[in-house]
């Protein structure tokens, strides 16, 4: 196994062959998604046990709370939090004609949500302003036909550019912002958001928005300043589940430099939102001003952007993503459960250009190797996992790099720990993080030009004995070790494993 894992990876790979790793699932069923959920005492409840395999299939959960109930043919749970904070160790269970599969569901009722990085799709970076009612419904299509969702991926969420843009010429986006009352008005490409978000939640999924706490979003459109309480209420009842909140135009208002002047905005939603009568989890979008992951979770963040936009940043020798999550991987002190480093979405498959934004999307120029080492960089830092290209394009090849079962588990693993550099340098990077069965997820990453070994003596990752190895990407077990992890990595490449 080793011998050919070398093998493989040395061969020269042109962009153009993207060889698949991810296996094809079997038509047995296997369960994904997180083992720990979080809600907060009497909420609405709504979560679509992710799993693969062959359908119809028939789904159980054991040990549920009498409030919540499952759909048996559709795995869909609905109903409201148990009024009693504990936990509730739920056992999920899925059976098909090719055979059963189980798994532990921890659902913790309790203040803590997101005990596990949200995982979704934000329109952001493939539509920018071209967004309608359709295309969040259609997203949501996608996200279940393509198999999106039986990874976990659940959050459909719309960013910048639902609201009226005051001066534009535009009639559908030129109306009064708000209404008498004072409440925002959509433009009229969403007709009915109610209607939207019920789309949304009756496959199971969730539902995200976008506003700011300036006058103007950063496109220029109605943002929440000095309406912050009823934007919050209107949210709660439209039916959404996630809040970004985007800084943009506040900075014309308010000039930091104190700690209070960073956290004030977002203090106040923060609060407002958790006060809402639905679990909203709330996102932090101010670019990592004023230390924001030291805070982030104080203002009732569950995430908070570390780093300026991926899609603006520049390529220098290595492409952008990499010098995101070389600002990002600092911060592993901050990431836990309840609380996540946000670097951004993923940038893969067919995506729109953030520098030119009219531009038709177009297939990612990333080569397949760096999409490799983008989804393991985010799996192993623990970040939210937000694919920003375009749903109604989805490809093979994109499929295989979002949907991996084993290398998700890395990202949702319960311990919730972002992985620790152990090196970096211009060549290679290696990172290690600790897993709740004990095991550690390793990843060595070739960040030079040429095809490279990369190791990790166990004295480095602190580890002792022998270990089993995992090949995450290709899912096979590789010979055990005692004394270090080593691979041959093609250029801007990864070896991703679990050692057991
Ligand atoms: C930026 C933000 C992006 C996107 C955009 C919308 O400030 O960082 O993620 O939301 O605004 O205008």
């Amino acid at each position: 196994m080793r011998l050919a894992l070398l093998a493989l990876t040395t061969l020269p790979l042109l962009a153009a062959e993207m060889p698949i790793l991810t296996p094809k699932p079997g038509p047995e069923p296997r369960i994904n998604g997180p083992r720990v959920y979080g809600v907060r005492p009497g909420r609405p409840f709504l979560y679509r046990i992710p799993a693969t395999g062959a359908r119809p299939m028939k789904f159980e959960a054991v040990g549920l709370p009498a409030s919540i109930k499952l759909d048996a043919a559709t795995g869909i749970l609905t109903g409201t939090a148990p009024a009693k904070p504990g936990l509730n160790k739920v056992t999920l269970r899925a059976s098909n004609a090719h055979g059963k599969a189980s798994r532990e569901f921890r659902l913790t009722v309790g203040d803590t949500i997101a005990l596990t990085p949200p995982m979704g799709w934000n329109h952001w970076y493939t539509h920018y302003d071209r967004v309608s009612d359709k295309l969040f419904r259609e997203a949501a299509d996608a996200m279940v036909a393509s198999g999106m969702a039986d990874y976990g991926y659940s959050y459909v969420s719309i960013d910048d550019c639902w609201m009226m843009k005051p001066g534009s010429d535009d009639p559908a986006l030129n109306g009064a912002p708000r209404d008498s009352s004072g409440r925002i008005r959509p433009n009229l490409r969403f007709p009915d958001m109610p209607g939207l978000t019920a789309y949304i939640h009756a496959k199971g999924l969730k539902a995200g928005i976008y506003t700011g706490p300036g006058p103007l979003t950063c496109a220029q459109y109605t943002a929440a300043w000095q309406h912050e309480e009823i934007d919050a209420r209107t949210f709660a009842e439209w039916g959404y589940d996630l809040l970004k909140y985007d800084w943009c135009s506040y900075g014309r208002l308010v000039k930091p430099a104190t700690r209070e002047d960073f956290t004030k905005p977002y203090a106040l939603m923060g609060g407002l939102l958790e006060r809402q009568n639905r679990d909203i989890q709330f996102n932090l979008c101010q670019y990592g001003m004023g230390d924001v992951w030291k805070w982030g979770a104080e203002v009732g963040g569950q995430s908070w952007r570390t780093t300026g936009d991926l899609g603006l940043e520049r390529d220098t020798r290595l492409p952008g993503f990499y010098s995101i999550a070389f600002k990002n991987m600092l911060l592993a002190d901050y990431a836990g459960p309840g609380g996540w480093n946000d670097p951004d979405y993923i940038l893969i498959g067919t995506i729109g250009n953030a520098r030119s934004m009219s531009q038709a999307p177009k297939q990612t120029t990333l080569t397949a190797w760096e999409q490799y080492s983008y989804m393991s960089l985010w799996s192993m830092m623990a970040s939210p996992l937000f694919f920003s290209g375009d749903m109604g394009r989805l490809d093979e090849f994109t499929l295989n790099v979002l949907c991996n079962a084993e290398v998700i588990d890395v990202n949702q693993d319960p311990l919730g720990k972002q992985a620790r550099v152990i090196r970096k340098n211009d060549d290679e990077l290696v990172m290690v993080k600790p897993l709740e069965d004990g095991s550690v997820a390793v990843g060595l990453f070739n960040l030079s030009e040429q095809p490279r070994r990369v190791s990790a003596s166990f004295a480095d990752l602190g580890l002792k004995g022998q270990r089993g190895v995992r090949d995450l990407w290709r899912q096979q077990d590789l010979v055990p070790v005692s004394d270090q992890v080593s691979a041959e990595i093609d250029r801007h490449g990864v070896a991703l494993y679990r050692l057991k």
